[in-house]
């Protein structure tokens, strides 16, 4: 890989942007933190044993090596208050956000949005042209933050309990 793909891949850490966070691609010292928050975060069982979080670990370490994989995050005084995480699918025409979270106590401050909009210019870089998410019907806030941001439903994407959102990518 050359040094100019690399710095594509895993841009370095940008200026401070409009929330006051930096937006900086996860960085293989940071993945044991940023696991541990969202597990956390997310209050799911904190009982997992060491091998769970070592394959989640190897997971987040392989995902970085595939430039499919976009992964970043929002750092605040140094600490990690949010994710994004999106894949490019269909043979790189549309990615799938994956996953997307910010610490309660740093929310309506424009954190995701800073998330998706850096999220936006590197797919727009790699020619992808569409983001897709899945939204659970009771995540209402998701809903209301995805609606806001500029996704749309997409028609007869109904699944069990939610459905698919789309949004164009149109910078270039
Ligand atoms: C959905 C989620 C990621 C949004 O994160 P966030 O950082 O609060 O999002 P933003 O601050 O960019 O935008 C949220 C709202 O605040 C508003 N806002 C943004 N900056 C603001 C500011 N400086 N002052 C006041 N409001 C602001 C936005 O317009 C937006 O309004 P709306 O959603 O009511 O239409 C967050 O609520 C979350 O982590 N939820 C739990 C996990 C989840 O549901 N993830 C999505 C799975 S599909």
């Amino acid at each position: 890989m050359t040094q100019d793909s690399g710095d594509f891949l895993h841009p370095r850490p940008q200026e401070i942007s409009l929330s006051g966070c930096t937006i900086e691609t996860l960085q293989p010292s940071d993945i044991e933190t940023y696991i541990d928050i969202f597990r956390i975060r997310m209050g799911e069982d904190n009982h997992e044993d060491n091998i769970i979080t070592s394959a989640l670990i190897k997971d987040y370490e392989r995902r970085l090596q595939n430039s499919n994989w976009i992964l970043l995050i929002a750092k605040k005084d140094q600490k990690i208050v949010g994710g994004l995480e999106a894949e490019i699918i269909g043979g790189g025409e549309r990615s799938q956000i994956r996953w997307g979270y910010v610490d309660q106590r740093f929310r309506r401050k424009g954190i995701a949005t800073d998330l998706y909009t850096r999220c936006e210019d590197v797919l727009a870089k790699k020619g992808v042209s569409e983001m897709v998410v899945f939204i659970d019907d009771r995540n209402i806030r998701s809903r209301k933050f995805h609606g806001t941001y500029g996704f749309e439903p997409v028609p007869d994407s109904r699944s069990l309990n939610g459905k698919l959102y789309r949004k164009l990518i149109t910078r270039s």
